[in-house]
Parts: C-alpha cells; structure tokens; sequence
C-alpha cells in the first residue's frame, strides 16, 4: 500500500473495529498483495486464479494463526482450531459428519422450528408495542437456541429472559477478545481484557461441563450431535473422543454454529426489506411451495429455490466467516509466479473474492440473487465463490446452515412484511465474523398469511 509509515508499517486507515474489512480499499492494488503492521507481513489474495490456485489441497493446507490461533485457548485440537495434522481432527471429523446426514438433518428440522415459534412470539409482542425489532440481537438468541437444542439438548430460554444470558456475554467477549488479540501490537499491556477473557472461558468450560454431566446422569439423549460425541466410535479405528475434546468440540459447535448464521440471517432480512420485490418474489415462493401447510414439512425446506438464492446472494456479498488462512505444505509458487517458502501462508478475503468485477460484473455491489440462477452458475469459474471455505477443512455443518436460514426465512416472510428502519444504515462490524452492527428492522403481520 502506499503511504506506508516507517516503523509503524500500513496502519492509516487501519481499523481496530474492522480489521478485515478495512484492507479491502487495497483491491486497487492487484488480487495479491502485502501489508506490514509493525513487523508482521500480511498476504492477501482475492483474485479468481490466484482462489484457485490456493484451494489446492495438495500443496496448501489451512493454517492457524491471528484470530483462529486465539480461539485455541477454548477451541484447542478441536474442529475448527485443530492443525491440519492433529490426529483429533480426523477423528471429531468421521465421527461427526455423519450428524450432518439427511437423517440427522430431519431430526433437527422440529427443533428448528420450536426454537423459531419463540422468536415469532418475541417478535409479535415487539410489534404489538409498536417499536422496530432489534435483528442482529434476535437473530444471535435464535440460531444459539437452535445449535444448543439441536446439537446437546439444551435450551437457555433466550427469548424469556429480559437481560443478556451470560453464556453469550461471555461467548461474544471471548471472540471480541480473540479478535483484539489479533490486531492489536501489545497484548500483553491489556490485564483487565486478559483477566475477563479467563473469567469468561472458565464460565463458559462450566455451563458445557453441566450439559454433559446432566446428559451422562440421564443415560442419553436423542441421537444428537453430544450423543456422537460421547458414544460413537470411529467407523474403523474404533477410537472414542477423550473427555477434554469433547468439551472442546461443544464450545466450537456453539461458536462456529450461531454468529456465522445469525449475521447470514441478519444480513438476508436486510436485503429483503430494503427490495420489497425480491421480498416479494421469495414471499410468493413460500406461499406456493408451503400452501397452506401450518407446519412446513424437513422435505418442503430445500424446495424454496428462490430464497436459497436470497441466502447465497447475501453470503456472496457478505460471507459471515470472511477469510481463509491458507499454509504452503511445500515450497511453491502461487500461481507459478509468487514464491512461498514451506509454512508461508496468505489471507483469502472472500468478501473481495465474491466482488471480482471480472467475475461478478461491474455491479458487483449490487445484491441480486438472480446471480445464482443455474445457467450464471455453471458459466463461472470453479472456486469463485466460497462462503463455506474450502477442501477438507470446509464448513462441516453447510447444509446445516443452510437448512436453518431458509427455514427461518421462509417462516419469516411467511408471517410478515418487512420494511427498513427509516433511521438505520448498513455497518458492518467485525466480531472474527462479519456482523450487521445495530440492525433494526421495522414488521407488519400480513393480512391473509396462509
Ligand atoms: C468451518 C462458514 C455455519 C461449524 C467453517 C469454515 C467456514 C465456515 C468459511 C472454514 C473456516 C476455515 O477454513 O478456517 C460458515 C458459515 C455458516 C456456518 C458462513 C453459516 C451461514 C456453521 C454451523 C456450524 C458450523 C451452523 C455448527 C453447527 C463449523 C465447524 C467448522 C466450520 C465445526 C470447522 C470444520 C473443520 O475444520 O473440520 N465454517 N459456517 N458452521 N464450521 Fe461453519
């Protein structure tokens, strides 16, 4: 970048908020380049070829570093923090990704819903008090209730409590502080964050050991995902997940499984209240797919074509986990032409990826889920677009998230219309995910809901 200030490296213009989002004004200066801060060298591809090239499982793996790096200290050798070579992370992998199956998927889908009528009944008692509903904060308490009930039975009863339920303070300030950890020079001056950062992950390391201890005293619970992880043995080695792991491997879930998918939420419900007729054409998708079902059925979810393409376009815009670190395996050169050393690793930002002109046309800023019709999809290049990362280390739980955003959608639409809060502006927030900071949306129940 230019202006760069002895010492003290890229720092103008850099943002403590945004630290992602803030390098994005750099895409002027070609799909790789380097910044310094201080005296760490930062690389960071977004280029179609160069997505490519970096996917490439046999010369680059994923690599664990800044913010990811951090979340170790809860996360350890579980899913997401995991080395590639960490012999736990094959094993949590074959003996979870089965819980993500169309049969495990259908017995999540009722859970799914029960944890949605609570928020409907929120949202009712908000709009009969007249005011805008508080989305992002909404859609955190729905998709959190939903992986705790779905994935170890529990229920906090979010929507009930008038005051912000600990386990997510201390949730949030540990991936705030994660993220300080990240892009801040002198860590270590900071003993206050470094004190409630212990705090808040013993608090958390507890509420998880209470979960698994009532699940232990009960015998059991419904096939779920802590079901897997206490009893299932890997499909060949006939090796268990060790205790320790295992609470690791419910904090990843309950981390990896809510902010990503509450900012998707969050962002879609954005997008469709500020286009009445995108809104419109998805509503109109919902009536005619769902009749007048009263309860959508797990088969009549993925039916909803058009509000899928509502999700993927919103994902495109706004990929809720923005980057992908990626580690050479080997010496090599990115795309035959920049030389990286053995354990040299880059940044892919795929909010800059999904917004490659050459690609996706110069409106790229432009949100249209007609993008995602299956004649544009098949004319673009491979590895253009990768809300859910990439390889073996992807998303384990995509069709998850998937399922749970259009459901929730559909539902929502199906209930009200949406229209933007005359006073709110798009911001766009860093917490390690990508977030739409403060978003208000105003409601009507619609007149003649099947
Ligand atoms: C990994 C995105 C929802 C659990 C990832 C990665 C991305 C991602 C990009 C790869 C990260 C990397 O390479 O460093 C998303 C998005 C979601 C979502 C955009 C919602 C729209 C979920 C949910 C869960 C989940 C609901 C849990 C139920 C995980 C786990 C991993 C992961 C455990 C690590 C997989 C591994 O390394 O083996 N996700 N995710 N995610 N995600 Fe998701």
């Amino acid at each position: 970048p230019p202006y760069r200030i002895p010492v003290l490296g890229d720092i103008l213009g850099a943002s403590q908020r945004t630290p992602l989002l803030s390098t994005m004004k750099y895409a002027g200066l070609g799909p790789i380049f380097r910044c310094k801060v201080f005296r760490k060298e930062f690389v960071f591809v977004w280029g179609a070829e160069l997505a490519a090239d970096i996917a490439d499982e046999t010369r680059f793996g994923k690599h664990i570093g800044l913010g990811i790096a951090s979340l170790r200290a809860v996360g350890g050798d579980a899913l997401f923090t995991a080395y590639d070579h960490e012999p736990n992370w094959r094993l949590a992998h074959d003996v979870l990704t089965p819980g993500f199956s169309r049969e495990a998927m259908a017995v999540y889908h009722p859970m799914m819903l029960d944890a949605t009528d609570r928020l409907t009944a929120h949202w009712d008692r908000e709009l009969a008090a007249g005011g805008p509903v508080d989305v992002l904060g909404d859609m955190t308490k729905l998709t959190l209730e939903i992986i705790a009930r779905t994935g170890f039975g529990h229920d906090f009863g979010l929507f009930e409590l008038d005051r912000p339920h600990p386990f997510v303070t201390a949730m949030i300030g540990t991936l705030t502080y994660a993220q300080y950890l990240n892009s801040t020079p002198f860590p270590g001056l900071a003993k206050g964050a470094a004190r409630r950062n212990e705090a808040d992950i013993a608090y958390l390391n507890r509420t998880v050991d209470d979960i698994v201890r009532a699940r232990r005293d009960a015998g059991g619970g419904n096939g779920d995902l802590l079901d897997r992880m206490l009893d299932t043995p890997h499909p060949e080695t006939g090796e268990r997940l060790s205790a320790e792991n295992v609470r690791r491997q419910i904090l990843t879930f309950l981390a990896a499984g809510y902010d990503t998918t509450s900012g998707t939420l969050s962002f879609a419900l954005h997008y469709l209240s500020a286009n009445p007729e995108i809104a419109a054409r998805a509503r109109e998708e919902v009536d005619r797919v769902w009749g007048d079902t009263a309860v959508p059925a797990y088969d009549q979810v993925a039916k909803l074509r058009y509000v899928r393409k509502v999700v993927d376009e919103t994902l495109r815009l706004w990929p809720t986990a923005p980057v992908l670190m990626r580690e050479a395996r080997q010496d090599t050169a990115l795309c035959g032409e920049h030389p990286m050393r053995r354990g040299a690793w880059a940044l892919l930002l795929t909010p800059l990826l999904h917004r490659d002109p050459g690609v996706w046309g110069a409106d790229a800023e432009r949100f249209d889920p007609g993008r995602f019709d299956a004649a544009a999809v098949r004319a673009r290049p491979a590895h253009t677009y990768k809300p859910f990362g990439t390889g073996a280390r992807a998303c384990i739980a995509r069709q998850f998230a998937l399922h749970e955003a259009m459901l929730v959608l559909g539902l929502l639409l199906r209930r009200y219309e949406l229209r933007p809060d005359p006073g709110y502006r798009l911001s766009v927030a860093e917490r390690m995910t990508l977030i739409p900071e403060g978003l208000r949306i105003r409601l009507d129940r619609r007149q003649t809901p099947p």
